[in-house]
């Protein structure tokens, strides 16, 4: 079957500036115009070199099936982790690991260090912001019937996504080494032993060994901001790839009953529409 190239996505028209009135003056050269002409050449030339701004156009302009804010919750959730990611990075800067001075650390961030207790809200309160809206653009795509062909491996990569939140809320809740934290996680951490076969491996590999010791803070902690959110941003990119690859699905109640075959042609996507998704 012949590959349908799908066409480039336009610029919105914010980004297209109109071209100068005939008989108006240019805007006087000053300072920001000066700025704003510096910071052109320089993207200019970045993209001669690296030819991304194709790349960059078609995966950020790309059409919705339809005006829908729900469309919206999967970058939430990519906003949601890239603000973990930078409030995580600040926070590191003051964490001591060890079972005797995380507590302490802690308490001097919260406490003593500038903005400290700002950047502790934010990434406490913004990881339950994430597992909220993962649940929610979860329970889109389902709606939408976005798992179904050919999109069940994008769906299958969003359950690992969902798996890999759930354990950076729960690694990251022993790093405070307070009471709650430290009987809250040797729960967790039973609880995980109950399961089948693996189960046991598992609890013994968070715990670094078969009892709650010295290293299980380090092994959470390494988990915790290496491990699991290197391995959320390749699913990400994985999963935004596939999304780019196959386009968005159109909610059930705005797809035509009957489509007739190689209808497809000309939309903005190259997925295959047996379930009569579309870009459109
Ligand atoms: C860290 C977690 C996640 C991030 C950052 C993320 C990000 C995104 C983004 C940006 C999109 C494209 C825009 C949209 O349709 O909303 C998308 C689409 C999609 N996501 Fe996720 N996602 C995550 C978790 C999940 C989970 C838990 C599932 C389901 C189990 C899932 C399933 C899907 C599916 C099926 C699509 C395609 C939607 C369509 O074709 O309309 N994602 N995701």
């Amino acid at each position: 079957m012949a590959k349908i190239k799908p066409p480039v996505p336009p610029l919105p028209d914010s980004l297209n500036p109109s071209p100068r009135r005939a008989g108006t003056k240019p805007p006087p050269a000053g300072v920001i115009a000066q700025g704003q002409e510096t910071g052109i050449s320089a993207v200019n030339w970045i993209d001669e070199r690296l030819q991304l701004s194709g790349g960059l156009r078609w995966a950020l302009f790309r059409k919705i099936p339809r005006h829908d804010w729900t469309y919206s919750l999967g970058s939430s959730v990519m906003f949601a982790f890239l603000s973990q990611a930078v409030t995580g990075v600040f926070l590191a800067m003051a964490y001591d690991p060890s079972t005797t001075g995380a507590y302490e650390s802690i308490r001097y961030t919260t406490n003593e260090a500038f903005l400290g207790e700002f950047l502790r809200g934010m990434h406490k309160w913004g990881s339950t912001v994430m597992v909220v809206l993962v649940f929610l653009h979860m329970a889109q795509t389902f709606f939408y019937g976005a798992y179904k062909y050919p999109r069940e491996l994008n769906w299958v990569i969003g359950v690992v996504l969902l798996i890999l939140t759930m354990a950076m809320s729960f690694t990251g809740y022993l790093l405070p080494f307070d009471q709650r934290s430290y009987w809250a996680t040797i729960v967790g951490v039973n609880i995980n032993g109950t399961g089948p076969i693996v189960g046991p491996y598992l609890s013994d590999f968070l715990r670094a060994g078969p009892e709650f010791g010295a290293t299980t803070l380090s092994r959470f902690y390494a988990i915790h901001m290496l491990l699991v959110p290197g391995a959320i941003g390749a699913m990400i990119g994985a999963h935004l790839w596939l999304v780019t690859k196959l386009g968005t699905t159109s909610p059930p109640w705005n797809r035509p009953r009957h489509r007739p075959q190689g209808s497809d042609i000309g939309v903005a996507s190259s997925a295959p529409s047996s379930n009569g998704s579309s870009d459109q």
